[in-house]
């Protein structure tokens, strides 16, 4: 049991309580974080003439020699430590002696493990982001190659209008281009450096904490050593992102679930992203997207968890906040690890066309644009609604769609019907006209393009 502190203690910890309390278990994932934020401590600290350039260069060597031991294996971060401060500590003092014990001046753990947190998450909102762009950058080739791919748009999973693949897409780009930038947002909000802020009142040292923050690549230090210590909004908001990430991603994978069944035969999932039954040889399930779908739910449970956490805690640090950790580490790994899956699966989906379109032409999609056509000549909406209604109905008993009646059929319900309506209600030509921005029409569909792929290209 190797612990930073037993002074004023006159018994050992009990092993069981040691156990309880240690969290070298899951906080060694930040060990490079806790090093670095050392080392810009500690270049401050003789700056500030609190140490001499000697006790400086000895101190940065040893966490550099501790750094490089530890990843290149010859050093093991075992749990006779209590937690990652220990663990660098004890082992600087071991290699350098002295100097190595005058690391932690000015410094507490509360206010060392706030950064090392924050740099941690940091830097894992910037990796999230950049698989995002490559899960947006999948999506757009899909859209741009599927500008005239029809298919059927749905409400309450009910045909409703017909719609592009391209236009589909569209949809989740704009969730996930969302997602990005709110983790943008978050990086902003989060980045200013809690070093420096002591236990909760900050220090008696004289020191520059605009130039710890300036080193570790903030935008300036924290404005109250209190919320520094306790504050674990920036968690929060990452979990809050991450669940929104989670949500997009498990809507996404419940529609290939549902295009790739029997019944829909939408899209075909490739070998590579299936799994099959142990017993029934003829099964190819979507395995990947159902585990997307279903580890949403571990990370909407992160943040619950954390709020709940948080809530009645009085200022400033407390031992609570210990169990950020774990769970803020499991969502990041489990995003990172299903947008990644999740690109790969989307980038090797086959699309089937001709059954997407075929679909599209089924289900009477067209039926608003059918009665846009009658109010076009000079029926009122209202009744040219009651006349599709029946036009349906009729369909529905001679098994056919509307396109597919003769005129015949067509001015036994409205004499208003013409040749015309054949192409007024064509796949294409219902498409074809929405072409206000946003629509799926190929016009306002190239104009979005061009916008997202700018877009890409800046950021
Ligand atoms: N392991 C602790 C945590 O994760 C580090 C801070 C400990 N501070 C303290 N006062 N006991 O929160």
């Amino acid at each position: 049991m190797a612990q930073l502190w037993g002074g004023r203690f006159t018994k050992e910890t009990d092993k069981l309580v040691y156990n309880f309390n240690a969290s070298i278990s899951f906080d060694q994932k930040f060990f490079r974080q806790d090093v670095e934020g050392s080392m810009a401590h500690v270049k401050m600290l003789a700056k500030q003439e609190i140490l001499t350039e000697d006790e400086k260069n000895q101190i940065l060597s040893g966490l550099e020699g501790i750094l490089s031991d530890v990843e290149n294996g010859t050093l093991e971060i075992t749990d006779e430590y209590e937690d990652i401060h220990s663990f660098v500590e004890a082992n600087l003092i071991d290699r350098i002696g002295d100097a190595g014990k005058k690391l932690h001046t000015g410094r507490s753990r509360n206010d060392q493990v706030a950064l090392d947190m924050k740099l941690y998450t940091r830097y894992e909102v910037v990796e999230i982001n950049s698989l995002l762009k490559e899960l947006l950058e999948s999506i757009l080739h899909i859209m741009e190659e599927n500008i005239e791919t029809y298919m059927p748009g749905f409400t309450h999973l009910q045909k409703a209008q017909p719609i592009t693949l391209a236009h589909h897409m569209g949809a989740y780009f704009e969730m996930f281009k969302r997602d990005r930038q709110r983790l943008d947002d978050i990086y902003a909000r989060m980045n200013y450096c809690p070093l420096g802020s002591g236990a909760l009142a900050g220090t008696t040292y004289p020191l520059d904490r605009d130039y710890t923050a300036q080193l570790l690549d903030f935008s300036g230090p924290t404005l109250n050593s209190m919320d520094a210590v306790a504050d674990r909004d920036y968690v929060i908001e990452l979990l809050s992102a991450l669940s929104t990430i989670m949500m997009h991603l498990s809507r996404f994978s419940e529609e290939i679930i549902i295009w790739n069944c029997n019944e829909y035969h939408f899209v075909e999932i490739d070998d590579a992203y299936s799994t099959g039954s142990s017993i029934m040889p003829q099964k190819k399930n979507p395995d990947i997207a159902e585990l997307v779908r279903g580890k949403t739910g571990r990370v909407y449970g992160a943040l619950v968890s954390i709020l709940t956490t948080m809530k009645g805690l009085p200022l400033a640090y407390n031992k609570d906040m210990q169990e950020d950790k774990e769970l803020t580490f499991d969502a990041i790994d489990t995003v990172k690890g299903c947008v990644a899956l999740f690109t790969g699966m989307l980038n090797t989906l086959k699309f089937n066309k001709e059954v997407m379109k075929t679909s599209a032409m089924k289900g009477f999609t067209n039926a608003t644009d059918a009665a846009d056509y009658l109010v076009n000549h000079g029926v009122p909406f209202r009744d040219a609604h009651g006349i599709i209604g029946k036009l349906v109905l009729y369909c529905i008993e001679k098994d056919k769609a509307i396109d597919e009646l003769s005129l015949e059929e067509l001015k036994a319900i409205s004499p208003v019907f013409e040749q015309e309506l054949f192409e007024a209600v064509s796949l294409e030509t219902c498409v074809n006209k929405r072409t206000t921005i946003g629509a799926p029409g190929p016009d306002a569909m190239r104009e979005v393009l061009r916008i997202q792929k700018e877009y890409l290209s800046l950021k």
